[in-house]
């Protein structure tokens, strides 16, 4: 290169559009993106952690099911292998994204109904102990539970309030453990800020003053590192319908560690939970194994979807590498505040996701007062990102099918709809109705 040659553009040199396209190109992942089913009307794509995107086996393994296994097998299907799918299929997300041996996991009801089960058998195993530890910024569905199961069984609620563009430190954790406390009840991955918790250390706080521990993995499983068995966890609890892709409100799934399922009694004693359900006998006794932890009978049709997203988060550890689909959340998540930084914060946008990586989960909030009004218009536009309150907005990133083009879509028309903003009036709607979160 002679001296009069223009030195070649470096990444804040090079358009955004330039940039992600240079990142798709070397993106080890990319081909998973065409499993999925596309949206036509879709341009980006930013919810990941909220609904998956069905994959397209998923389309036709549904379709196949209704002729195949339910018109023909019928009632027969039951003993041929829907009754065996909670606990098998448990089994796979427990290898596949909870580092969890095989007899450990249940896929059952609702998250927030195994997080019942799970406190209420918990505190239960916690005689004389009355306090569980939760902290303000967990989800909803968590506080709400909690507060239910207090107020049921006579326990304390000790309150932790981390910072709210963060999340629990192990520190913050040690401060209020003791003799006292029965349960820690944490989010691994915080929903609104994107926290990611250093969940082995609090786990061995917690521990050593004789308490246990349960952590939600709603925004952690498929997406993050998990090593239920390695960081010697109690409980566990995780929606399915977010990057493992089970579909509009699929049945989440619950850890038990192995040596603590004979000492838990859970509360709703179904007969999918007892000893010998065909036996129909007059007393419930419960199943010695992780099937006590279930109740009722099993969703098998919302336990379909999620066994093609193992497959493909298997195949993607196979093909690029184990951390492969970490490595892929990190540079999505770090390249979207590049661009936050370069493009919105000069309009008044902030941040309200840790910057360290490694501290990260799969989805960063931005915070501006606008956001209420804008994320309307953005989802008219095919842009979907979610609102948060007060004024957060979430890109929620999904390792296999989410583009680096998609965020650079997505961020550049944030930054369009913020310069066209109005002032807010009543005839823009929020968006904030999407239930899952
Ligand atoms: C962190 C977290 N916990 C719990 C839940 C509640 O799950 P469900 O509504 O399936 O019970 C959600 C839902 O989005 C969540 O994000």
């Amino acid at each position: 290169m002679t001296s009069s040659q223009a030195s070649p553009p470096t990444a804040r040199t090079r358009t955004p559009a330039r940039r992600a396209a240079a990142l798709d190109a070397a993106d080890p992942l990319a081909r998973f993106r065409d499993e999925f089913v596309p949206s036509d009307d879709v341009v980006a794509y930013l919810d990941g952690n909220s609904l998956g995107r069905p994959t397209r086996a998923s389309a036709e393994r549904l379709a196949r099911f209704t002729t195949e296994q339910w018109a023909s097998r019928l009632i027969r299907g039951w003993d041929e292998s829907w009754y065996d799918l909670p606990l098998a299929i448990g089994d796979r997300i427990g290898q596949t994204a909870l580092g969890a041996a095989p007899g450990q996991t249940f896929v059952g009801d609702s998250t927030t109904v195994i997080l019942y089960k799970l406190v209420r058998a918990a505190l239960d195993a916690r005689p004389g102990r009355t306090e569980i530890v939760v902290d303000t910024g967990n989800f909803p569905t968590d506080r709400f539970v909690l507060q239910g199961v207090a107020a049921e069984r006579g326990a304390t609620l000790r309150w932790l309030s981390p910072d709210p563009d963060a999340g629990v430190t192990p520190d913050e954790v040690a401060g209020v453990v003791g003799p006292q406390t029965a349960l820690v009840v944490l989010s691994h991955v915080a929903y609104r800020s994107g926290f990611l918790a250093d969940a082995g250390t609090i786990t061995r706080v917690a521990h050593d003053t004789g308490a246990l521990v349960l952590w939600d993995l709603c925004h952690s499983a498929g997406a993050v590192p998990v090593a239920l068995d390695a960081w010697d966890v109690d409980l566990a609890a995780g929606c399915t319908y977010k990057y493992l892709n089970g579909g509009p409100g699929s049945p989440a799934f619950g850890y038990v560690r192995a040596e603590l399922q004979t000492a838990l009694t859970q509360p709703i004693q179904g007969w999918m939970g007892s000893d010998a359900p065909f036996e129909m006998g007059p007393e419930y006794a419960p199943h010695t194994g992780v099937r006590r932890f279930l109740s009722g009978t099993p969703a098998v049709v919302g336990m379909l979807a999620m066994q093609d997203m193992l497959d493909l988060l298997d195949e993607a550890g196979n093909v690029a590498g184990a951390d492969a689909v970490r490595d892929k959340s990190v540079r999505l998540t770090t390249f979207a505040l590049d661009l936050v930084d370069e493009l919105l914060v000069p309009l008044g946008v902030r941040v309200a996701s840790p910057r360290d990586p490694a501290r990260r989960g799969g989805h960063v909030t931005i915070d501006h007062a606008a956001f209420e009004h804008v994320v309307g218009r953005l989802w008219a536009q095919g842009i979907i990102p979610d609102f948060r309150r007060p004024d957060g907005l979430r890109l929620g990133l999904s390792p296999l099918s989410t583009s680096f083009a998609e965020v650079q879509v997505g961020v550049e028309a944030i930054r369009a709809a913020l310069l066209e903003e109005p002032s807010p009036g009543p005839a823009d709607a929020p968006a904030d109705v999407a239930p899952s979160g």
